[in-house]
C-alpha cells in the first residue's frame, strides 16, 4: 500500500476547523464505528458528528442515562440515524471483555474504533482489577479491547484505530537513557508509585502513544490505518472533574482562550471519518494534521518500547484472565 506523503496532500482544515465541518462532505453510511467514553466532552461531539453523517456508531460507556440522552439528541436532529450502546465501564477489565463480547455477538463490522475515554485525577485511586486508576483506564483497558476487536477489524478492513492522546505524553519524566525494564516500570505505575497526578495522566498518554505505533506496525499491513493524537489543549471539557469547582473556574476563564468542544473533536472526527488520509498510518496528529513537533519522537519512535508496553500490558491482562479464571472454578467447586 502507498504511503499517503504529507507533501502530496493538501491541508485543509486547522485548529478552528470544527467536528462538522472536517467531514461536511463525507458520507459515512454503511460505516461502524465504536468510540468510548462518549458521554462528554470530545467524544460526545464525536459520537454526534460521526452519527449525523450516517454512520452507525457504537457508543461504549458506563453512564447509560447520559448515553441515552446523546441517543435521542441525535435521533431529535437525524431521525434514521443509527446508534447503539454498550456497556462498558474501562476501569473493570470484565466490563470491558464483555463490551467486547456485546460487539461481536451483533455480528456488526467494525471500521473505526476510537479510544477516546479518559480520566484525569481520578477520586478512584485503583480500578476494580486493582491498576493504578489513570492507567487503568487510559492504557490497560484500551488495550484489552483492542486485543477483542482487532480480528474484526480485520475482518472490516479497510478500517481504523484512532487513539486520543495528548502532547502531555512529552511529560512523562522516562529519560532516553533510562534502562529497557525501568522505563517499563514507570510506565506501568502501581498506586503506590508517588507520582503527581499530572505525571501519571502523562505517563498514560505516552502509553496511548507506544500502543498506538505499535499497533501501526502490526496492523497497517491488514489494512488497519492507526492514528494518535491530540485534541487540543485545556479544552473546557468535564477532564478535570475531580477538581470540583476550581476546575470549572479554571474552565471558565481559559474557555476563550482554548478551542471549543466542537474544535476539540475536529481531528477525532476526521481520522475516523475523512476519505483523505485512508492511505496514511501511524503518524502523531494535531489539527488534522500529521503535525510531529509536538512529539516526543525518541520515546515514542522507540520500537523496543512500544514492544515491551505490549507484552507487558498483555501480560497483566492475562494475569487478570487466570485469576479470573481461577476464581470461578472455586465459586463453582463451593
Ligand atoms: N480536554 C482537553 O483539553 C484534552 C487535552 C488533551 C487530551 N484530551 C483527551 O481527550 C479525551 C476525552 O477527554 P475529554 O476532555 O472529552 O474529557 P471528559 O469530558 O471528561 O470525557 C471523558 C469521557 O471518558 C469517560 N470515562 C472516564 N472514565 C471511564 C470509565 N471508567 N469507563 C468508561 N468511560 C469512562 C467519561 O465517561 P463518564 O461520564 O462515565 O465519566 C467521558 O465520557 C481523553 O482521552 C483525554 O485524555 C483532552
Amino acid at each position: 500500500m502507498t504511503e499517503n506523503k504529507q507533501s502530496e496532500r493538501k491541508r485543509r482544515f486547522g485548529s478552528r476547523s470544527n467536528a462538522n465541518e472536517v467531514i461536511a462532505d463525507t458520507d459515512l453510511s454503511g460505516k461502524t464505528m465504536l468510540i468510548t467514553g462518549c458521554t462528554s466532552g470530545i467524544g460526545r461531539e464525536t459520537a454526534k458528528a460521526l452519527a449525523l453523517k450516517g454512520a452507525h456508531v457504537i457508543m461504549a460507556n458506563r453512564n447509560l442515562r447520559l448515553s441515552d440522552e446523546l441517543k435521542k439528541e441525535i435521533y431529535a436532529e437525524k431521525s434514521d440515524a443509527k446508534v447503539d450502546l454498550i456497556a462498558c465501564d474501562l476501569s473493570s477489565l470484565q466490563s470491558v471483555a464483555a463490551a467486547a463480547k456485546e460487539f461481536k455477538d451483533n455480528h456488526w463490522p467494525l471500521h473505526a474504533l476510537i479510544l477516546n475515554a479518559g480520566v484525569f485525577g481520578s477520586e478512584q485511586k485503583v480500578t476494580i482489577d486493582g491498576f493504578e486508576t489513570t492507567h487503568g483506564v487510559n492504557h490497560v483497558a484500551h488495550q484489552l479491547l483492542v486485543r477483542e476487536l482487532l480480528p474484526v477489524l480485520r475482518q472490516s478492513a479497510p478500517s481504523r484505530i484512532v487513539v486520543v492522546a495528548s502532547h502531555s505524553h512529552q511529560h512523562s519524566g522516562i529519560k532516553t537513557t533510562d534502562p529497557l525494564e525501568s522505563k517499563l516500570e514507570k510506565l506501568c505505575p502501581t498506586s503506590n508509585s508517588g507520582f503527581s497526578t499530572y505525571r501519571l495522566y502523562a505517563l498514560s498518554k505516552l502509553c496511548n502513544v507506544l500502543m498506538a505505533f505499535k499497533l501501526h506496525r502490526e496492523e497497517h499491513k491488514n489494512n488497519i490505518s492507526v492514528y494518535v493524537l491530540h485534541p487540543g489543549s485545556m479544552i473546557a471539557t468535564d477532564i478535570s472533574r475531580s477538581y470540583g469547582f476550581g476546575a470549572q473556574v479554571m474552565n471558565f476563564f481559559i474557555k476563550p482562550f482554548t478551542k471549543t468542544i466542537s474544535q476539540g473533536a475536529a481531528t477525532n472526527v476526521y481520522l475516523a471519518g475523512s476519505n483523505e488520509i485512508h492511505d496514511v498510518s501511524g503518524k502523531y496528529w494535531e489539527s488534522c494534521w500529521d503535525d510531529e513537533k509536538r512529539l516526543d519522537v525518541a520515546l515514542a519512535r522507540d520500537e523496543q518500547l512500544q514492544d515491551g508496553l505490549w507484552t507487558k500490558t498483555d501480560e497483566a491482562i492475562e494475569q487478570w484472565e487466570n485469576k479470573n479464571k481461577s476464581s470461578r472454578r472455586g465459586s463453582s467447586a463451593t
